[in-house]
């Protein structure tokens, strides 16, 4: 079969494409280590609900006033449904997926995470506006994704020791708030944290 000398050079051309684009592709995925948004910290998806921390779904406000969020996401409902946090002050989520791939999205603000069975992810954010905020599951998980949903009500922050109905204090007090009041890096090991 004749091939045209230019037909030659653009079939050349493609393979060249598709070798350079395989080769990005795999370099990505094992040099710059792709994985999983957050931190990386695991969990089997299989114990969540006998995980010390996951098995009790809450609001956790600390000394200084800033909240902690345990919450899981499952087919087809987040847990807990409502959460309550303080307006203006740091608020650390700490999320994850017995099942499937879920998403939390609090509509209208900026935090926005994808939840992965097997994986925690936890970011921290500031609710600058009180106010009653939807919390989409944003990743398609099954026939009742579209009834999946939640609720974050942002509140002026109480008086200290005052607290929410759905929260409750920080155990431990003090050193609690000196190891979570800051970024979420910066909390290595909270199971360590609440002893
Ligand atoms: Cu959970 Cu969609």
């Amino acid at each position: 079969m004749k091939v045209e000398l230019y037909e030659r050079i653009w079939m050349y051309l493609a393979a060249v494409m598709i070798a350079g684009f395989l080769a990005v592709m795999i370099s990505s995925s094992v040099a710059h280590a792709i994985h999983p948004p957050s931190h990386v910290e695991t969990i089997d998806p299989a114990k969540v609900a006998a995980d010390p921390d996951f098995s009790r779904p809450r609001v956790e406000v600390r000394p200084d006033g800033s909240a902690l969020v345990v919450a899981t996401a499952e087919m087809f409902a987040f847990k807990p449904e409502t959460v309550r946090v303080p307006r203006g002050r740091p608020v650390t989520f700490r999320l994850t997926s017995p099942d499937v791939i879920h998403g939390y999205q609090v509509v209208g603000t900026n935090a926005n995470a994808m939840l992965l069975p097997g994986y925690v992810t936890q970011f921290t954010v500031v609710f600058p506006r009180a106010g009653e905020y939807l919390v989409a599951c944003n990743e398609y998980c099954g026939l009742a994704h579209h009834l999946m949903q939640g609720k974050v009500i942002v509140e002026e922050p109480r008086a200290a020791g005052q607290l929410g109905p759905g929260q409750q204090a920080a155990p431990g007090g003090g050193e609690v708030a000196a190891h979570g009041a800051g970024h979420g890096a910066e909390r290595a090991d909270p199971g360590e944290a609440r002893r």
